[in-house]
């Protein structure tokens, strides 16, 4: 049975913590279809299906990570940055809690620098909606490595890092505490949303901008339709990716980018 918890955040008052699940993302859509409420949040020890960005798995051992999703019913003009004021939420969330230099890699995998000074992956998370412009649902999903129980996935395991390694904490998961880490994310995520509701979206950009390590750096983004290569050099009001290639610039909405160097 999944438990009920208190949480500091007002919007996100409704925590429901569960043992195991396919995915609190699909979840939380199937809840959204039923009519479950705005700020609703859904967490598990452990995913069965977890799905990450670009239709990839997210795989996580029990009790090694932190896995949520947040229920969201919003405007459909607000919707293009929620994606990149989570990213935002969980870097400030990590930053206090744990005095990790978190960062952001566009548009929302957090990154915290390896044993080697390697950028390694922390955290991903994926946005997906449901229903209509007039009855829209957005669930955020988030998955944080907080410590390992077995090595990543070899072909992850030297790009990936856990929350335990990133603070030098030597007794793993018992030592990081997931529901305190959950409670200043969303506290975090309702303080951005707020200001995006509000007429805030130029705060939100320029907090994210100072996260976003890679305005600034050549990259080559893997689009749905394509591959580009150039200079990340800002990110638009719709949090879509400018990039000058060649001395052409476009902006990009969805990709996997890379750092070149
Ligand atoms: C990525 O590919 O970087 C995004 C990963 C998102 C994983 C989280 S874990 C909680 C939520 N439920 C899912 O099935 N996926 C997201």
């Amino acid at each position: 049975m999944g438990r009920s918890l208190k949480a500091k955040s007002q919007r996100f008052s409704e925590i429901q913590w569960i043992e195991e699940t396919g995915s609190t993302n699909r979840d939380l859509l199937e809840a959204a279809r039923q009519g479950q409420r705005d700020g609703s949040v859904l967490v598990t020890n452990h995913q069965t299906a977890g799905r990450g960005r670009q239709g990839r798995a997210w795989h996580d051992d029990p009790g090694s990570s932190l896995l949520f999703s947040v229920l969201l019913r919003p405007e459909p003009d607000h919707v293009s940055l929620f994606p990149l004021v989570m990213g935002l939420a969980v870097v400030e969330a990590v930053r206090v809690s744990s005095s990790v230099d978190a960062v952001l890699k566009w548009p929302n995998d957090v990154l915290v620098a390896g044993p080697d000074g390697t950028e390694r992956k922390l955290a991903g998370i994926l946005a997906e909606a449901t229903g209509s412009a007039s009855d829209l649902a957005v669930v955020i999903g988030c998955g944080i490595n907080v410590a390992f129980v077995t090595s990543p996935p070899i072909e992850v395991a030297d790009r990936a890092i856990d929350l335990a390694a990133a603070t030098e904490a030597t007794d793993g998961v018992e030592s990081i505490d997931r529901a305190a880490l959950l409670d200043t994310i969303l506290a975090r995520l309702e303080y951005w949303l707020t200001a995006l509701e509000t007429g805030g979206a130029a705060r939100i950009l320029a907090a994210y901008r100072d996260c976003c390590i890679t305005v600034g750096r050549n990259i080559r983004l893997e689009t749905p339709t394509g591959v580009v290569e150039g200079t990340a050099v800002d990110i638009d009001p719709n949090g879509a990716l400018v990039i000058d290639s060649n001395g052409t610039r476009r902006s990009y909405f969805a990709g996997d980018a890379h750092h070149l160097v």
